[in-house]
């Protein structure tokens, strides 16, 4: 079934060059945007959440290098620099033709997040945009994953799809090939797949889907270029189902 209120996670490695600093790939943005406005053009509800890659992680790792800790002053830099990255994925949407606003996860969250903002725009018919972000909590600088930020959000919207666009073709095997289907207790598949960024890679994604597929109806890990496919509803990548 077609998604009727998707909210769409889309990484920072599709939407950057990931070894390139604050490097977007244009190619993958204006991809993107343009499917994400036909779904919105033919009545589908959207929730956009995106990743870091060569903007947020570059950041984290520079501060980390340097001195190998982050502090709450250092969030502002992490912030800026999603904020930028954000900005071009937003003008790219609006231009598309989808009515995005644009909400900061760090004035979301903290402890917890509230995200009743995002609920209010969807609820005007507009095309939220969140993403992974410096959140500064009672206990210091936390990196947000938009993986995680993408789970929450689903579940605040009540959304019937939850899409994690990536630039794999879903969860691999060893041997390369696609796990079609990942059971909700097959958690041991998310601590064997390696991550090699600051929140954690695929195991990451694994682990958000499995918390929110016992709600959401239709949670998938999928290749960029599958995303019109997946948001028809179509049997694309790794689906992650409640057992
Ligand atoms: C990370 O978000 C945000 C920052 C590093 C500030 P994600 O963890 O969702 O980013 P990607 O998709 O892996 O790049």
């Amino acid at each position: 079934m077609k998604c009727r209120r998707a909210v769409v996670k889309l990484g920072g490695s599709v939407i950057t060059v990931k070894d390139k600093p604050e490097t977007v790939n244009p190619e993958a943005i204006s991809y993107t945007s343009r499917t994400l406005a036909d779904h919105y053009g033919t009545g589908g509800e959207l929730i956009i959440v995106h990743g870091g890659g060569s903007f947020g992680h570059y950041a984290v790792k520079k501060i980390i290098q340097e001195k190998g800790r982050l502090d709450v002053s250092d969030a502002p830099l992490i912030q800026a620099s999603m904020l930028r990255l954000a900005g071009k994925l937003l003008g790219s949407l609006l231009e598309e033709g989808i009515p995005a606003t644009l909400h900061p996860a760090h004035t979301l969250c903290g402890d917890s997040c509230s995200l009743e903002p995002l609920v209010r725009d969807l609820g005007a018919g507009l095309a939220p945009v969140t993403y992974g972000d410096a959140v500064v909590t009672s206990r210091g600088v936390y990196i947000l994953s938009g993986d995680d930020l993408a789970a929450d959000v689903s579940i605040a919207v009540g959304a019937d799809c939850l899409i994690y666009a990536t630039n794999v073709p879903g969860v691999l095997k060893a041997g390369g090939e696609v796990v079609r289907i990942l059971y909700s207790d097959a958690i041991h598949i998310a601590n064997g797949v390696s991550g090699v960024d600051v929140t954690g890679g695929m195991a990451r994604k694994v682990k958000a889907a499995i918390r929110v597929s016992d709600v959401i109806g239709n949670v998938r890990i999928i290749h960029y270029r599958d995303l019109p496919q997946a948001l028809a509803g179509l049997d694309v990548g790794t689906r992650v189902l409640k057992k």
